[in-house]
């Protein structure tokens, strides 16, 4: 794929060193376009070194090559990071007084921007409404992360972490350099993600083998189809993507309350985390010792709600679609769709996505394979591969279920 990586004149323009790195290494090809102040912080050298091309902030260089058009014409991506306050004021006003500039204003692929400045200028009503401005046109402007900026200050403001803004735009695109159509515009959803821990003692927990990478990709996917996302992560081990706003959960019960505050105003609610269905009935508040005869004290269980099966009997937000997961093994009694046919009729979500486990399949794989049945137990679609795909397949499920 043909990347452009804008970058503004910031302290974290060092980092941008490293999303280039992220980029080259994953085989795209990328062409540098800093500005003459991002130049001040990292030089010219470092950009040409490791993009292997010439790189310019002027469009008065090259002036036989056209540059500041055929750079933008050609993209399959740009990114642009960090995107500076005064990049950003320049973007949304459609200045062309530099390469970068004049490139944003002739790109027709995804634009990813990924701010970085202090708090006030991030806040400031001038930065808001350009940032108003250039997502109303379709440009994915992430939200800064939190924490230490370059003095002692902190706050919002810092660039998300390279591989964050690297996922993040990347899935702008399919493989193939194709944009994702932006049909979840305008919708809100919420994700739950990874699994939940039911406490023992403090040292030890009752927990499951998810990851969180399904859903993490559902997340950064709707992300890309322009959907606003709040992802409900109970213990992930994996890096949330950029840009979705994350709010970390442990138990059941906590991802219950989490889940069923954020999808008040959600238009679907996925529920791809893998639930605890059982904690101890009376969790100790000191570390449960060895015995000395060598006995053990029997584990006493209590079942914990069916979060989905409340948010299908009581939606937070009537008329939300909810959509459920079912990760099932074949048995004696039936294989893994017989299974996942009778838990669409018993959940009643209007979506439930079965997939196999076990044997190697599911948890921590890279790849997954699916089938999505409706509330009748119909099969509605079968996707497989990557998890970022088998995503995408189930987003367009949703966008049928919502007649977009
Ligand atoms: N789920 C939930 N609350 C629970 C258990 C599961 O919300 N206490 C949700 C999961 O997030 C998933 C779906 O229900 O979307 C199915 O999860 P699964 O573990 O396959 O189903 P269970 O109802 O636990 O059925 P069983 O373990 O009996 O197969």
């Amino acid at each position: 794929m043909r990347i452009v990586l804008g970058v503004a004149g910031g302290i974290a323009a060092y980092k941008a060193a490293h999303v280039l790195r992220l980029l080259t290494e994953a085989g795209h090809e990328v062409r540098v376009v800093p500005t003459r102040a991002a130049l001040e912080f990292v030089g010219r050298a470092t950009w040409e070194a490791l993009s292997g091309h010439p790189v310019t902030p002027e469009v008065f260089d090259d002036v036989d090559e056209v540059a500041h058009v055929r750079l933008g014409r050609q993209a399959d991506l740009v990114v642009v990071a960090p995107a500076t306050a005064d990049l950003l004021a320049r973007a949304a006003s459609g200045r062309a007084d530099d390469l970068l500039a004049a490139t944003l204003l002739t790109a027709t692929c995804p634009v990813l921007m990924a701010p970085a400045m202090h708090t006030e200028m991030w806040q400031h009503p001038a930065t808001r409404a350009n940032v108003a401005t250039l997502r109303q046109r379709g440009v994915h402007v992430l939200d800064p992360d939190s924490g230490r900026l370059t003095g002692a200050d902190s706050g919002p403001g810092r660039l998300p972490e390279p591989e964050a803004v690297v996922d993040a735009a990347l899935a702008l695109v399919d493989a193939d350099g194709t944009p994702r159509t932006p049909d979840l515009l305008g919708l809100t959803v919420v994700v739950s993600a990874g699994g939940t821990r039911e406490p023992l003692d403090p040292v030890r927990f009752l927990g499951n083998r998810s990851s969180g990478r399904q859903g993490v990709a559902l997340a950064r996917t709707a992300l890309a189809r322009g959907a606003r996302v709040t992802l409900v992560a109970a213990n992930l081990a994996v890096r949330p993507p950029a840009g979705v706003r994350v709010v970390p959960v442990e138990t059941t019960a906590e991802l219950q309350d989490a889940v069923r505050e954020c999808a008040v105003d959600a238009d679907v609610v996925v529920m791809a985390a893998a639930v605890a269905d059982f904690r101890p009935a009376a969790g100790s508040d000191h570390k449960i010792k060895k015995s000395a005869d060598g006995t053990v004290a029997p584990l006493e269980l209590v079942q914990n709600p069916d979060v989905l099966a409340g948010l299908v009997a009581d939606p937070p937000r009537p008329g939300q679609v909810v959509v459920g997961f079912a990760a099932e093994t074949g048995d004696a009694t039936g294989d893994v769709l017989h299974h996942g046919r009778e838990k669409a009729r018993r959940k009643g979500a209007d979506l439930l996505a079965v997939n196999a486990v076990g044997g190697g399949l599911g948890f921590g794989t890279e790849d997954n394979a699916v089938t999505v049945l409706d509330g009748s137990g119909e099969v509605v679609a079968h996707v497989e591969g990557t998890k970022d795909a088998v995503a995408d397949g189930l987003w367009d499920a949703v966008v049928d279920r919502l007649g977009r």
